[in-house]
Protein backbone atom coordinates (compact mmCIF):
# COMPACT_ATOMS: atom_id res chain seq x y z
CA UNK A 1 0.00 0.00 0.00
CA UNK A 2 1.20 3.48 -0.85
CA UNK A 3 0.16 6.84 1.13
CA UNK A 4 0.14 9.99 -0.21
CA UNK A 5 -0.75 13.39 1.52
CA UNK A 6 -2.87 16.09 0.44
CA UNK A 7 -1.22 19.01 2.52
CA UNK A 8 -3.62 21.75 3.24
CA UNK A 9 -2.19 22.35 6.79
CA UNK A 10 -4.99 21.18 9.99
CA UNK A 11 -7.41 19.86 7.10
CA UNK A 12 -4.20 17.88 5.64
CA UNK A 13 -5.45 14.34 4.79
CA UNK A 14 -3.94 10.75 3.31
CA UNK A 15 -4.24 8.81 0.07
CA UNK A 16 -4.01 5.22 0.84
CA UNK A 17 -3.43 3.43 -2.28
CA UNK A 18 -3.72 -0.29 -2.80
CA UNK A 19 -5.79 -3.55 -2.65
CA UNK A 20 -8.38 -4.87 -0.80
CA UNK A 21 -8.02 -2.07 1.26
CA UNK A 22 -12.09 -2.17 2.07
CA UNK A 23 -11.49 -5.01 3.70
CA UNK A 24 -8.85 -3.30 6.33
CA UNK A 25 -10.61 -1.17 8.56
CA UNK A 26 -7.73 0.65 10.10
CA UNK A 27 -7.61 2.61 7.62
CA UNK A 28 -11.01 4.16 8.30
CA UNK A 29 -10.89 4.45 12.18
CA UNK A 30 -8.83 6.91 13.40
CA UNK A 31 -10.88 9.26 10.87
CA UNK A 32 -14.29 8.46 12.89
CA UNK A 33 -15.26 11.04 15.38
CA UNK A 34 -17.99 8.24 16.84
CA UNK A 35 -18.20 5.12 15.63
CA UNK A 36 -20.98 5.40 13.34
CA UNK A 37 -21.16 6.28 9.30
CA UNK A 38 -23.96 6.51 6.74
CA UNK A 39 -22.81 4.85 3.54
CA UNK A 40 -23.85 6.64 -0.13
CA UNK A 41 -23.63 4.20 -3.42
CA UNK A 42 -25.47 2.96 -6.10
CA UNK A 43 -27.21 0.46 -8.09
CA UNK A 44 -24.02 -1.00 -9.35
CA UNK A 45 -21.29 -0.42 -7.08
CA UNK A 46 -23.54 -1.25 -4.16
CA UNK A 47 -24.39 -4.95 -5.03
CA UNK A 48 -20.62 -5.29 -5.46
CA UNK A 49 -19.35 -3.51 -2.61
CA UNK A 50 -21.30 -2.57 0.32
CA UNK A 51 -21.74 -5.63 2.14
CA UNK A 52 -17.85 -6.01 2.20
CA UNK A 53 -17.46 -2.09 3.48
CA UNK A 54 -20.36 -2.38 6.09
CA UNK A 55 -19.04 -6.41 7.19
CA UNK A 56 -15.46 -4.75 7.65
CA UNK A 57 -16.81 -1.79 9.82
CA UNK A 58 -19.27 -3.53 11.75
CA UNK A 59 -16.30 -6.39 12.38
CA UNK A 60 -14.54 -3.28 14.03
CA UNK A 61 -17.66 -1.85 16.13
CA UNK A 62 -19.00 0.43 13.68
CA UNK A 63 -22.86 0.57 12.97
CA UNK A 64 -23.41 1.90 9.07
CA UNK A 65 -26.51 2.77 7.58
CA UNK A 66 -27.01 3.30 3.45
CA UNK A 67 -28.58 4.90 0.55
CA UNK A 68 -28.22 3.21 -2.68
CA UNK A 69 -28.83 5.71 -5.56
CA UNK A 70 -29.71 4.87 -9.16
CA UNK A 71 -26.78 5.57 -11.05
CA UNK A 72 -25.40 7.17 -13.87
CA UNK A 73 -24.68 10.92 -14.40
CA UNK A 74 -27.98 11.89 -15.66
CA UNK A 75 -28.66 11.38 -11.98
CA UNK A 76 -26.16 13.54 -10.47
CA UNK A 77 -29.10 16.12 -9.82
CA UNK A 78 -30.67 17.83 -7.17
CA UNK A 79 -33.27 14.61 -6.53
CA UNK A 80 -30.03 12.46 -5.72
CA UNK A 81 -28.60 15.61 -3.11
CA UNK A 82 -32.52 15.78 -1.98
CA UNK A 83 -32.46 12.22 -1.47
CA UNK A 84 -29.22 11.81 0.95
CA UNK A 85 -30.77 14.75 2.52
CA UNK A 86 -33.67 13.04 3.55
CA UNK A 87 -32.10 9.84 4.27
CA UNK A 88 -29.54 11.89 6.74
CA UNK A 89 -32.32 13.51 8.25
CA UNK A 90 -34.67 10.38 8.56
CA UNK A 91 -31.89 8.22 10.31
CA UNK A 92 -31.45 11.32 12.63
CA UNK A 93 -27.39 11.65 11.65
CA UNK A 94 -25.84 13.94 13.90
CA UNK A 95 -22.68 15.94 12.80
CA UNK A 96 -20.19 13.65 14.13
CA UNK A 97 -21.61 10.99 11.80
CA UNK A 98 -19.09 10.68 8.73
CA UNK A 99 -20.53 10.41 5.59
CA UNK A 100 -18.60 7.53 3.14
CA UNK A 101 -19.03 7.92 -0.76
CA UNK A 102 -18.66 4.82 -2.27
CA UNK A 103 -18.31 4.64 -5.83
CA UNK A 104 -17.28 6.57 -9.03
CA UNK A 105 -16.96 10.35 -9.41
CA UNK A 106 -20.49 10.99 -9.80
CA UNK A 107 -21.06 9.18 -6.32
CA UNK A 108 -18.88 10.99 -4.87
CA UNK A 109 -19.15 14.62 -6.54
CA UNK A 110 -22.58 14.24 -4.77
CA UNK A 111 -22.71 12.55 -1.82
CA UNK A 112 -19.66 15.25 -0.98
CA UNK A 113 -21.88 18.23 -1.80
CA UNK A 114 -24.72 16.39 0.75
CA UNK A 115 -21.80 16.22 3.08
CA UNK A 116 -20.90 19.81 2.81
CA UNK A 117 -24.62 20.65 3.00
CA UNK A 118 -26.09 18.50 6.11
CA UNK A 119 -25.65 20.12 9.08
CA UNK A 120 -23.32 22.90 7.86
CA UNK A 121 -21.28 19.92 7.39
CA UNK A 122 -20.19 16.57 8.39
CA UNK A 123 -16.82 14.45 7.89
CA UNK A 124 -16.81 12.88 4.17
CA UNK A 125 -14.64 10.03 3.25
CA UNK A 126 -14.12 9.07 -0.33
CA UNK A 127 -14.03 5.68 -1.31
CA UNK A 128 -13.87 6.04 -4.91
CA UNK A 129 -13.76 2.62 -7.21
CA UNK A 130 -13.69 3.90 -10.52
CA UNK A 131 -10.42 4.59 -11.73
CA UNK A 132 -11.02 8.35 -12.81
CA UNK A 133 -12.46 9.08 -8.89
CA UNK A 134 -9.13 7.09 -8.24
CA UNK A 135 -6.60 9.80 -10.37
CA UNK A 136 -9.12 12.48 -9.81
CA UNK A 137 -12.25 13.56 -8.52
CA UNK A 138 -12.00 11.89 -5.07
CA UNK A 139 -8.88 13.92 -4.31
CA UNK A 140 -9.21 17.91 -4.22
CA UNK A 141 -12.56 18.51 -2.75
CA UNK A 142 -14.94 19.46 -5.35
CA UNK A 143 -18.15 18.56 -4.83
CA UNK A 144 -21.53 19.61 -6.28
CA UNK A 145 -24.10 18.20 -9.04
CA UNK A 146 -24.85 19.14 -12.31
CA UNK A 147 -27.57 21.43 -13.81
CA UNK A 148 -29.64 21.50 -16.97
CA UNK A 149 -28.02 24.61 -18.10
CA UNK A 150 -24.75 23.20 -17.30
CA UNK A 151 -22.28 20.40 -15.31
CA UNK A 152 -21.19 20.56 -11.42
CA UNK A 153 -22.67 24.34 -12.35
CA UNK A 154 -23.68 23.90 -8.54
CA UNK A 155 -21.55 22.52 -5.65
CA UNK A 156 -18.77 23.37 -2.92
CA UNK A 157 -15.21 22.93 -2.16
CA UNK A 158 -15.26 20.31 0.89
CA UNK A 159 -12.73 18.24 1.75
CA UNK A 160 -12.94 14.66 2.67
CA UNK A 161 -10.73 13.61 6.02
CA UNK A 162 -9.79 10.47 4.07
CA UNK A 163 -9.07 9.18 -0.06
CA UNK A 164 -9.31 5.43 0.25
CA UNK A 165 -8.63 4.02 -3.14
CA UNK A 166 -8.99 0.09 -3.11
CA UNK A 167 -7.68 -0.99 -6.59
CA UNK A 168 -8.93 -4.12 -6.24
CA UNK A 169 -12.31 -2.70 -6.83
CA UNK A 170 -11.40 -1.86 -10.18
CA UNK A 171 -11.15 -5.58 -11.46
CA UNK A 172 -14.78 -4.81 -11.91
CA UNK A 173 -14.91 -1.74 -13.72
CA UNK A 174 -16.16 -2.10 -17.17
CA UNK A 175 -13.16 -1.08 -19.99
CA UNK A 176 -15.14 1.73 -21.59
CA UNK A 177 -15.07 3.27 -17.96
CA UNK A 178 -11.34 1.99 -17.89
CA UNK A 179 -10.31 3.68 -20.68
CA UNK A 180 -12.42 7.21 -19.29
CA UNK A 181 -10.41 7.14 -16.41
CA UNK A 182 -7.04 7.04 -18.81
CA UNK A 183 -8.31 10.37 -20.00
CA UNK A 184 -7.58 12.00 -16.81
CA UNK A 185 -4.06 10.11 -16.50
CA UNK A 186 -2.79 11.43 -19.52
CA UNK A 187 -4.13 14.93 -18.64
CA UNK A 188 -1.43 15.12 -16.25
CA UNK A 189 1.77 14.67 -18.18
CA UNK A 190 0.19 16.79 -20.93
CA UNK A 191 -0.61 19.49 -18.37
CA UNK A 192 2.44 19.43 -15.81
CA UNK A 193 4.56 16.19 -15.69
CA UNK A 194 6.42 15.61 -19.07
CA UNK A 195 8.08 12.75 -17.48
CA UNK A 196 5.25 11.36 -16.39
CA UNK A 197 4.30 11.92 -20.16
CA UNK A 198 7.25 9.51 -21.53
CA UNK A 199 6.27 7.36 -18.96
CA UNK A 200 2.71 6.93 -20.09
CA UNK A 201 4.56 6.45 -23.79
CA UNK A 202 6.75 3.18 -22.65
CA UNK A 203 3.66 2.10 -20.54
CA UNK A 204 0.13 2.21 -21.69
CA UNK A 205 -0.06 -1.15 -23.17
CA UNK A 206 0.78 -2.51 -19.57
CA UNK A 207 -1.82 0.13 -17.90
CA UNK A 208 -4.82 -0.82 -20.34
CA UNK A 209 -3.74 -4.26 -19.60
CA UNK A 210 -4.29 -3.46 -15.87
CA UNK A 211 -0.87 -4.96 -15.10
CA UNK A 212 -1.13 -4.10 -11.30
CA UNK A 213 1.85 -2.50 -10.87
CA UNK A 214 2.15 -0.24 -13.92
CA UNK A 215 -1.81 0.55 -12.53
CA UNK A 216 -0.52 1.13 -9.20
CA UNK A 217 2.04 3.52 -10.58
CA UNK A 218 0.23 5.69 -12.65
CA UNK A 219 -2.75 6.05 -9.75
CA UNK A 220 0.34 7.27 -7.57
CA UNK A 221 1.44 9.78 -9.97
CA UNK A 222 -1.56 10.74 -10.72
CA UNK A 223 -2.61 11.85 -7.12
CA UNK A 224 0.45 13.12 -6.47
CA UNK A 225 -0.02 15.30 -9.49
CA UNK A 226 -3.58 16.11 -8.11
CA UNK A 227 -2.23 16.51 -4.95
CA UNK A 228 0.42 19.28 -5.25
CA UNK A 229 -1.81 21.38 -6.97
CA UNK A 230 -4.12 21.36 -4.84
CA UNK A 231 -1.83 22.11 -1.68
CA UNK A 232 -0.94 24.81 -4.45
CA UNK A 233 -4.59 26.45 -5.21
CA UNK A 234 -6.99 25.10 -2.90
CA UNK A 235 -9.92 27.65 -4.33
CA UNK A 236 -8.73 27.70 -8.04
CA UNK A 237 -7.77 31.41 -7.32
CA UNK A 238 -4.25 31.31 -8.14
CA UNK A 239 -4.76 29.83 -12.00
CA UNK A 240 -2.65 26.92 -10.81
CA UNK A 241 -5.81 24.05 -10.20
CA UNK A 242 -7.77 25.80 -13.44
CA UNK A 243 -5.04 24.26 -15.39
CA UNK A 244 -6.53 20.55 -14.54
CA UNK A 245 -9.08 21.53 -16.58
CA UNK A 246 -7.53 20.89 -19.65
CA UNK A 247 -10.11 19.86 -22.22
CA UNK A 248 -13.02 20.50 -19.91
CA UNK A 249 -14.04 23.86 -21.29
CA UNK A 250 -14.90 21.82 -24.64
CA UNK A 251 -15.36 18.55 -22.08
CA UNK A 252 -18.23 19.89 -20.04
CA UNK A 253 -20.15 20.94 -23.19
CA UNK A 254 -19.73 18.22 -25.04
CA UNK A 255 -21.37 16.07 -22.05
CA UNK A 256 -24.38 18.44 -21.43
CA UNK A 257 -24.94 18.98 -25.16
CA UNK A 258 -25.35 15.40 -25.83
CA UNK A 259 -27.33 14.66 -22.97
CA UNK A 260 -25.66 13.83 -19.31
CA UNK A 261 -24.03 10.30 -19.63
CA UNK A 262 -23.89 9.96 -23.26
CA UNK A 263 -20.36 10.77 -23.91
CA UNK A 264 -18.49 9.35 -19.91
CA UNK A 265 -16.88 12.03 -18.61
CA UNK A 266 -13.35 10.90 -19.67
CA UNK A 267 -14.00 10.56 -23.22
CA UNK A 268 -15.48 14.23 -23.53
CA UNK A 269 -12.24 15.34 -21.75
CA UNK A 270 -10.18 13.30 -24.34
CA UNK A 271 -11.89 14.94 -27.56
CA UNK A 272 -12.06 18.01 -25.58
CA UNK A 273 -8.14 18.03 -25.38
CA UNK A 274 -7.64 17.38 -28.78
CA UNK A 275 -9.42 20.66 -29.40
CA UNK A 276 -7.74 22.27 -26.96
CA UNK A 277 -4.29 20.62 -28.50
CA UNK A 278 -5.73 21.93 -31.73
CA UNK A 279 -6.06 25.55 -30.82
CA UNK A 280 -2.72 25.34 -28.96
CA UNK A 281 -1.47 24.06 -32.42
CA UNK A 282 -2.64 26.91 -34.49
CA UNK A 283 -1.56 29.75 -31.72
CA UNK A 284 1.80 27.97 -32.46
CA UNK A 285 2.14 26.87 -28.66
CA UNK A 286 2.73 23.43 -29.75
CA UNK A 287 4.08 21.36 -33.13
CA UNK A 288 2.24 19.23 -35.54
CA UNK A 289 4.50 16.83 -33.82
CA UNK A 290 3.71 17.24 -30.60
CA UNK A 291 0.11 17.08 -31.77
CA UNK A 292 0.08 14.09 -33.27
CA UNK A 293 1.84 12.58 -30.02
CA UNK A 294 -1.12 13.25 -28.43
CA UNK A 295 -2.91 11.73 -30.95
CA UNK A 296 -1.54 8.85 -30.66
CA UNK A 297 -1.53 8.53 -27.18
CA UNK A 298 -5.33 8.94 -26.50
CA UNK A 299 -6.04 6.24 -29.64
CA UNK A 300 -3.97 3.94 -27.84
CA UNK A 301 -5.91 4.22 -24.51
CA UNK A 302 -9.28 3.73 -26.72
CA UNK A 303 -10.57 6.84 -26.57
CA UNK A 304 -12.58 9.00 -29.04
CA UNK A 305 -10.88 11.18 -31.19
CA UNK A 306 -13.13 13.40 -32.58
CA UNK A 307 -16.02 15.53 -30.70
CA UNK A 308 -19.58 15.49 -31.48
CA UNK A 309 -20.45 17.87 -34.40
CA UNK A 310 -22.89 19.99 -32.41
CA UNK A 311 -21.84 23.47 -34.23
CA UNK A 312 -19.89 25.71 -33.54
CA UNK A 313 -22.47 28.49 -31.70
CA UNK A 314 -23.74 25.55 -29.64
CA UNK A 315 -20.70 24.80 -28.50
CA UNK A 316 -19.89 28.51 -27.42
CA UNK A 317 -22.96 28.99 -26.12
CA UNK A 318 -22.33 26.24 -23.88
CA UNK A 319 -19.02 27.14 -22.99
CA UNK A 320 -20.39 30.47 -22.02
CA UNK A 321 -21.34 28.97 -18.66
CA UNK A 322 -17.92 27.36 -17.89
CA UNK A 323 -17.01 28.45 -14.19
CA UNK A 324 -13.88 29.53 -15.80
CA UNK A 325 -15.51 32.23 -17.64
CA UNK A 326 -14.32 35.54 -16.38
CA UNK A 327 -15.90 38.98 -17.01
CA UNK A 328 -17.68 37.35 -19.80
CA UNK A 329 -14.93 35.45 -21.37
CA UNK A 330 -14.35 32.05 -21.80
CA UNK A 331 -11.14 31.25 -20.56
CA UNK A 332 -9.21 28.20 -22.30
CA UNK A 333 -6.57 26.12 -20.75
CA UNK A 334 -4.53 25.64 -23.73
CA UNK A 335 -0.90 23.48 -24.20
CA UNK A 336 2.57 25.77 -24.19
CA UNK A 337 4.38 23.05 -25.30
CA UNK A 338 4.18 19.25 -23.93
CA UNK A 339 4.13 18.91 -20.08
CA UNK A 340 3.26 22.56 -19.60
CA UNK A 341 -0.54 23.95 -19.76
CA UNK A 342 -1.44 27.67 -19.66
CA UNK A 343 -4.87 29.81 -18.61
CA UNK A 344 -6.16 32.54 -21.67
CA UNK A 345 -8.77 34.06 -22.61
CA UNK A 346 -7.10 35.84 -25.61
CA UNK A 347 -8.54 33.70 -27.86
CA UNK A 348 -9.93 34.43 -31.28
CA UNK A 349 -13.80 33.32 -31.31
CA UNK A 350 -12.62 33.22 -35.19
CA UNK A 351 -10.36 30.37 -34.74
CA UNK A 352 -12.55 28.41 -32.06
CA UNK A 353 -15.40 28.78 -34.67
CA UNK A 354 -12.58 26.83 -36.95
CA UNK A 355 -12.09 24.00 -35.39
CA UNK A 356 -15.26 23.49 -33.71
CA UNK A 357 -16.34 23.20 -37.73
CA UNK A 358 -16.17 20.19 -39.51
CA UNK A 359 -13.74 20.22 -42.70
CA UNK A 360 -11.77 22.88 -40.98
CA UNK A 361 -11.31 21.31 -37.26
CA UNK A 362 -9.33 18.44 -37.36
CA UNK A 363 -11.16 16.56 -34.09
CA UNK A 364 -14.55 17.73 -34.72
CA UNK A 365 -16.87 14.85 -36.44
CA UNK A 366 -18.47 15.14 -39.99
CA UNK A 367 -21.51 13.61 -38.50
CA UNK A 368 -23.59 15.63 -35.77
CA UNK A 369 -24.68 12.40 -33.97
CA UNK A 370 -21.23 10.79 -33.55
CA UNK A 371 -21.16 8.70 -30.59
CA UNK A 372 -18.06 8.53 -28.12
CA UNK A 373 -17.79 4.63 -28.88
CA UNK A 374 -17.07 5.49 -32.39
CA UNK A 375 -12.93 5.90 -32.58
CA UNK A 376 -12.69 6.67 -36.15
CA UNK A 377 -8.79 8.73 -36.49
CA UNK A 378 -9.18 11.99 -37.91
CA UNK A 379 -8.03 12.58 -41.22
CA UNK A 380 -5.37 15.35 -42.51
P1 LIG B 1 -19.35 7.26 -12.52
O1 LIG B 1 -19.32 7.66 -11.12
O2 LIG B 1 -20.60 7.45 -13.29
O3 LIG B 1 -18.89 5.75 -12.63
C1 LIG B 1 -18.83 5.15 -13.90
C2 LIG B 1 -19.64 3.85 -13.94
O4 LIG B 1 -18.89 2.81 -13.33
C3 LIG B 1 -20.96 3.91 -13.22
O5 LIG B 1 -21.90 3.14 -13.92
C4 LIG B 1 -20.64 3.25 -11.89
O6 LIG B 1 -21.75 2.71 -11.24
C5 LIG B 1 -19.69 2.19 -12.32
N1 LIG B 1 -18.76 1.69 -11.32
C6 LIG B 1 -18.15 2.40 -10.36
N2 LIG B 1 -17.26 1.64 -9.74
C7 LIG B 1 -17.31 0.42 -10.31
C8 LIG B 1 -16.61 -0.79 -10.10
N3 LIG B 1 -15.62 -0.87 -9.21
N4 LIG B 1 -16.95 -1.85 -10.83
C9 LIG B 1 -17.93 -1.76 -11.77
N5 LIG B 1 -18.60 -0.65 -12.05
C10 LIG B 1 -18.29 0.44 -11.31
O7 LIG B 1 -18.21 8.03 -13.37
P2 LIG B 1 -16.70 8.42 -13.05
O8 LIG B 1 -16.00 8.34 -14.33
O9 LIG B 1 -16.17 7.69 -11.89
O10 LIG B 1 -16.82 9.93 -12.59
C11 LIG B 1 -17.29 10.92 -13.48
C12 LIG B 1 -17.84 12.05 -12.66
O11 LIG B 1 -16.79 12.62 -11.88
C13 LIG B 1 -18.40 13.17 -13.50
O12 LIG B 1 -19.63 13.59 -12.98
C14 LIG B 1 -17.37 14.28 -13.37
O13 LIG B 1 -17.95 15.55 -13.48
C15 LIG B 1 -16.85 14.03 -11.99
N6 LIG B 1 -15.50 14.56 -11.75
C16 LIG B 1 -15.31 15.28 -10.63
C17 LIG B 1 -14.05 15.75 -10.34
C18 LIG B 1 -13.82 16.47 -9.05
O14 LIG B 1 -12.75 17.03 -8.87
N7 LIG B 1 -14.76 16.46 -8.13
C19 LIG B 1 -12.99 15.49 -11.20
C20 LIG B 1 -13.22 14.74 -12.34
C21 LIG B 1 -14.49 14.28 -12.61
N1 LIG C 1 -10.88 18.07 -11.72
C1 LIG C 1 -10.47 19.41 -11.58
C2 LIG C 1 -10.17 19.83 -10.19
O1 LIG C 1 -10.29 19.06 -9.25
O2 LIG C 1 -9.83 20.94 -9.96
Amino acid sequence: MKTLCVNLGKASYPIHIGPDLLRQPQWILPHLAQPSCFIVTNTTVGPLYLPTLQDTLAQAGVRTQALTLPDGEAHKTRSALNQIHDALLTHRCERQTTLIALGGGVIGDVAGFAAATYLRGVPLIQIPTTLLSQVDSSVGGKTGINHPLGKNLLGAFYQPSLVLADTSTLNTLPQREFCSGVAEIIKYGLIRDLPFLHWLHQHLDALMARHPETLAEAIERSCSNKAEVVAEDEFETRGTRALLNLGHTFGHAIETGSGYGVWLHGEAVAAGMLLAADLSQRLGWISEGELTLITTLLQRAGLPLRAPNLGPERYLELMASDKKVAAGAIRYVLLDGLGQAKLTAHVDAGLVRQILTPGNGRFIALDGNVHPDTKTPPQG
